[in-house]
């Protein structure tokens, strides 16, 4: 057998286990509703918090920055790939997160993956919790730092691996702000204290939070109440923050320019292209001159949790625009994806590797975009299926 007749061979376990991942074509732009297959659905299932990802003024600006910047720059930052707009957008987000610098990455899985190693080395301890997600596992694997699995929201498990770690030189905390398979959020706040009192570095990826927690949408340390104290955030301008992709990490100034001299997927990797840059900036424009979308994405969420819980389904606790509903088996998850389907609302089914063995889930997301209406219409659809299956 070579090597891809043993590949097409697990993918068919795949398709017979029912967990293998299908990809439906949209035939329209991103937003609250989508074209698939001919039909409108309500789509549950995209990082579109702020429904920026199709907003006119974020168009708007992509168009202008194509007439202006270019298409591209065909080169790395520090080659001949920096505009003005790139510092423009790095100054934006350092603000939005009162921090002295920011910088660009292609994607925060760039930027994850490109941190560590560059800040560093073998006689350093650098500490991860369990359930981050992948890119920083990815990113912790390639530093030569002393690796340590923090136990998933242990706080004092982690203090004390903290104080009982006497050897390493400096010592770094990672945590996701909010853990997106479950839309939980960290506790930033007394994760801060024991960094603190331990004499670690904090860092928070706040993927999942910029722009969607906290009055303004600084993120999980605005929500927690410690906004400007997390000495170093990464993130996605993939989600909310325009939707389209690029990453970034805020941090003191000597660590942005350690990135920019040593960070390798900053390095060796192409610039943001002048539209995506363009609408990132003007997206934190829009949050700043008014947050407004942030509160509706909330009330939303509150609403959308709510009706679901009243319907009988299994939702753990919380407050985030992600709403995982929790069914246990990894087919019957992605089954009852396929039935959703079938009435009219798209929404992503994970199982086992992603999520524990019995935990399968629908895990919907709710966007500012959402009127009453779509969400209605999810949760009459839920009702049906879920009846179906056996689940409420
Ligand atoms: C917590 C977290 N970090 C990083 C990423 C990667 O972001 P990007 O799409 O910008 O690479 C994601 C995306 O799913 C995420 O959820």
């Amino acid at each position: 057998m070579n090597l891809f007749e043993h590949l097409g061979g697990q993918m068919a376990e795949l398709r017979k286990a029912g967990t293998f991942k299908e990809e439906l074509v949209l035939q329209s732009a991103q937003g609250p509703r989508v074209r698939v297959g001919g039909r409108e659905v309500v789509m549950l299932t995209s990082n579109n918090y702020l429904g920026f990802a199709n907003h006119p003024r974020i168009r708007e600006a992509q168009k202008k920055a194509v007439d202006r910047w270019g298409a591209g720059l065909g080169s790395v930052r520090f080659i001949c790939g920096t505009q003005e707009l790139h510092k423009e957008l790095e100054a934006e987000i350092a603000s939005f997160f009162a921090a002295d610098d920011a910088i660009l990455y292609m994607t925060c899985w760039a930027a994850n993956e490109g941190l560590f190693a560059a800040v560093l080395d073998e006689p350093d301890g650098l500490y991860s919790d369990e359930l981050n997600h992948a890119s920083i596992i990815d990113g912790v694997r390639l530093s030569k730092a002393k690796r340590f699995r923090a136990p998933h929201g242990d706080l004092p498990a982690l203090e004390k691996m903290l104080a009982d770690d006497r050897t390493s030189r400096y010592k770094l905390y990672i945590t996701d702000g909010v853990f997106s398979m479950e839309g939980e959020e960290a506790n930033l706040r007394e994760c801060l204290r024991i960094c603190e009192t331990q004499g670690a570095v904090l860092a928070v990826d706040d993927s999942h939070a910029t722009g969607i927690l906290g009055k303004t949408g600084r993120g999980t340390a605005e929500e927690q109440g410690i906004h400007g104290r997390v000495p170093v955030t990464t993130g996605t301008l993939g989600k909310a923050m325009g939707s389209a992709a690029g990453g970034f990490i805020t941090g003191p100034k000597a660590l942005v320019e350690t990135l920019r001299q040593r960070s390798r997927t900053y390095l060796f990797s192409n610039s943001l292209p002048p539209a995506v840059a363009a609408g990132a900036l003007e997206s934190f424009r829009l949050l700043k001159e008014d947050p407004a979308p942030v509160a509706k994405l909330r009330h939303n969420a509150a609403y959308y949790r709510k009706a679901l819980t009243d319907a009988g389904f299994t939702i753990p606790k919380g407050t985030h625009p992600i709403v995982p509903v929790i069914v246990g088996d990894t087919a019957k998850a992605l089954a009852m994806g396929k039935a959703l389907f079938e009435e009219g609302v798209y929404v992503s089914g994970f199982g086992f590797p992603v999520v524990p063995q019995g935990h399968a889930r629908l895990r919907c997301q709710v966007s500012a975009a959402h009127e009453r209406a779509d969400l209605d219409r999810a949760v009459d659809a839920f009702r049906k299926v879920g009846k179906k299956f056996s689940v409420i």
